[in-house]
C-alpha cells in the first residue's frame, strides 16, 4: 500500500481559524466527506483529503474513527493514489461492511498526458481492511469502467445492500446532451458488477443540472431520496443561489424497472456553504448525514494557516412535512461541555447575550409568536462587522441568513409559525442553523481574527424568548 510522504506535509501556522468540535484535516486541505459507517464498534468517516498542501490537490482518503459520533481520533490515511486505477486522485466514494470486512468503493480519477486538468476519465475501485485502519486495494481493479455513451462525468459511487444484493449508484454526465444522470449497477460480491443504466436523468441543464455530483440514495420513511449535488443550475428567484449546492428529490427507485420516479428537486440545506453531503444508517437505525463546509467557489483565509475545510456536525435527517430536513445529531449534546445561559426574557430591541465562549457556543433559542406580526433576528458579530446574521419575518414566513462578505443572503420559506425554534452551533469559524426541526438548515461559515465577538437578539415587537446556552468543545 502506498504511503504519505510525510516529509511533504503541510502544518498547521495559525490555529486562529481552527475549529474545536467539528472534523478537519490535521493540516492540509479537505472536501467532500466519503466512506461514512459504522464498524467493529466505531463510527468511520473518511473524507477528501489533499495532505501536501491548503490547496485541492491529487485527492487522498483522509480518516476519523469515533465511538460516540462526536469525538474523533484522526487515523492514518486510508487511501493513497498513484497506482494504475488512481492515477491522477482517489476521489469520493462510500463504504459497507461484508462479513468481517469493511470495503471502500472510490473512483480513481486519471488525467491524460495533456497536462489540462479538465481533460481527465474516472473509474470506479474497491478497497477494503478487517481491521478498519489499514486498507488493501482490491488487484484487480477497476472494478467498474464508463459505459460508450458516457462523458469524462463518471463519479462518486454511493453502495447499499437490498434483498440480499449490493447496489450503488453513481453521478454521471451523458455525452451526447450533456446532462446529468444517475446510473445504477448491481452486484452480489461488491466485486462483479453488472451494469442496470441511468435511473433517472435531469430534464433541463438550467432547472437541475448538468452533473450530480456525490448521489446518496438511502430510504426514509418508506420513501426512497436520492440527495445529490448538481452542477451548473441556474439561480431560481431565492432558490439554488450558490454556485455549488446539495439537493434532494423524494421518489420511488424500482428495482425490477431499474426506474427512479421521483417528484422536484429541492435544496437540502438553504446556506451559503453546503456541499456533497453523504449518509448513513446508525446500528440503532438513524439515518445520519455529514456535509461539507464548502465550497469551491468562496475565499477559505484559514489556507494562509496551512489548512482549508472541515466536515459539518453530524445531522439526523427526518421527514418535515413532504420535505427532507436536518435536525442535530442527539449525540452533539455530548459535546457540551457546560451551560452558559438558562433563561427567558422579553426580547425587544437589540438584546446583548453574554456567555463565556460565544465563538464556542450552541444556542437553543425558542421566540414565542403567537398573536405576533413582525420580525426577530440572532446575530454574531465582531465590532467591526455582521458576521452571520438570521432574521425570520413572519409576514413573509421567511427566514433570511446575511453573511458578512457574500454577495447577497439566503432564503427560506417556512410560513406562519407561532414558535420559532433555532438551534445555531458556532464554532471557531462556522455557523450551523437548524429552524424547527427540520423546517430548514442553513450552513455558513465565518472569519474573525483577534477581535471579541457579540450574540444579539433583536425584535421589531417584544417577544417572549426561551434562551438556552451551553459551551461546547470535542475535548470535554
Ligand atoms: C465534489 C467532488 C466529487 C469528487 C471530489 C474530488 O466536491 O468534485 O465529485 O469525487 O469532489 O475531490
Amino acid at each position: 500500500m502506498r504511503q504519505v510522504n510525510e516529509s511533504r506535509v503541510v502544518k498547521v501556522t495559525n490555529t486562529r481559524y481552527r475549529e474545536h468540535y467539528h472534523i478537519q484535516t490535521p493540516a492540509g486541505w479537505l472536501n467532500d466527506p466519503n466512506g461514512l459507517c459504522f464498524f467493529k464498534g466505531y463510527y468511520h468517516v473518511f473524507y477528501q483529503f489533499h495532505p501536501y498542501s491548503a490547496e485541492w490537490g491529487p485527492m487522498h482518503w483522509g480518516h476519523v474513527r469515533s465511538k460516540d459520533l462526536v469525538h474523533w481520533e484522526n487515523l492514518p490515511v486510508a487511501l493513497v493514489p498513484g497506482d494504475p486505477e488512481d492515477s491522477g486522485g482517489c476521489f469520493s466514494g462510500s463504504a459497507i461492511v461484508r462479513g468481517n470486512r469493511l470495503y471502500l468503493i472510490y473512483t480513481g480519477h486519471h488525467y491524460y498526458d495533456d497536462d489540462n486538468q479538465d481533460h481527465f476519465w474516472e473509474n470506479q475501485n474497491v478497497a477494503y481492511s478487517d481491521d478498519g485502519i489499514h486498507f488493501t486495494k482490491y488487484t484487480s481493479n477497476p472494478v467498474i469502467e464508463a459505459p460508450k455513451d458516457n462523458s469524462q462525468d463518471f463519479r462518486d459511487p454511493k453502495v447499499w445492500e437490498h434483498d440480499g444484493q449490493y447496489y450503488l449508484v453513481l453521478g454521471s454526465r451523458e455525452q451526447a446532451n450533456n446532462r446529468a444522470r444517475i446510473l445504477l449497477y448491481q452486484s452480489d460480491d461488491l466485486l462483479n458488477w453488472q451494469y442496470r443504466g441511468p435511473i433517472t436523468e435531469s430534464r433541463s441543464i438550467e432547472l437541475e443540472g448538468s452533473m450530480w455530483e456525490c448521489p446518496d440514495l438511502f430510504r426514509l420513511n418508506g420513501q426512497d431520496i436520492i440527495a445529490c449535488s448538481p452542477m451548473g443550475i441556474q439561480p431560481q428567484r431565492h432558490r439554488f443561489l450558490n454556485l455549488s449546492q446539495a439537493a434532494y428529490f423524494i421518489g420511488q427507485l424500482d428495482y425490477d424497472q431499474a426506474h427512479f420516479s421521483h417528484y422536484d428537486l429541492h435544496l437540502l440545506d438553504y446556506g451559503h456553504n453546503f456541499y456533497a453531503p453523504q449518509s448513513f444508517l446508525t446500528p440503532d437505525g438513524r439515518r445520519i448525514q455529514f456535509g461539507w463546509f464548502s465550497s469551491f467557489d468562496n475565499p477559505m483565509p484559514e489556507q494562509a494557516d496551512g489548512w482549508a475545510g472541515a466536515l459539518t456536525l453530524p445531522r439526523e435527517l427526518v421527514m418535515h412535512g413532504d420535505r427532507l430536513g436536518a435536525i442535530p445529531a442527539q449525540e452533539t449534546a455530548r459535546l457540551r461541555t457546560g451551560e452558559a445561559l438558562n433563561t427567558s426574557a422579553i426580547i425587544h430591541s437589540p438584546h446583548q447575550l453574554t456567555v463565556t465562549d460565544p465563538q464556542h457556543t450552541e444556542w437553543d433559542l425558542t421566540f414565542d409568536l403567537t398573536g405576533y406580526d413582525g420580525q426577530v433576528s440572532w446575530q454574531l458579530a465582531n465590532a467591526d462587522q455582521n458576521l452571520v446574521t438570521l432574521s425570520y419575518d413572519q409576514g413573509s414566513g421567511e427566514i433570511t441568513v446575511h453573511q458578512h462578505g457574500q454577495a447577497s443572503d439566503r432564503y427560506a420559506t417556512i410560513g406562519h409559525v407561532g414558535q420559532l425554534r433555532a438551534r445555531i452551533f458556532v464554532d471557531t469559524s462556522s455557523v450551523e442553523i437548524f429552524i424547527n426541526d427540520g423546517a430548514a438548515t442553513f450552513t455558513e461559515r465565518y472569519y474573525t481574527d483577534d477581535q471579541p465577538v457579540t450574540t444579539t437578539l433583536a425584535a421589531s415587537r417584544p417577544t417572549a424568548t426561551a434562551i438556552k446556552a451551553y459551551t461546547l468543545d470535542m475535548k470535554g
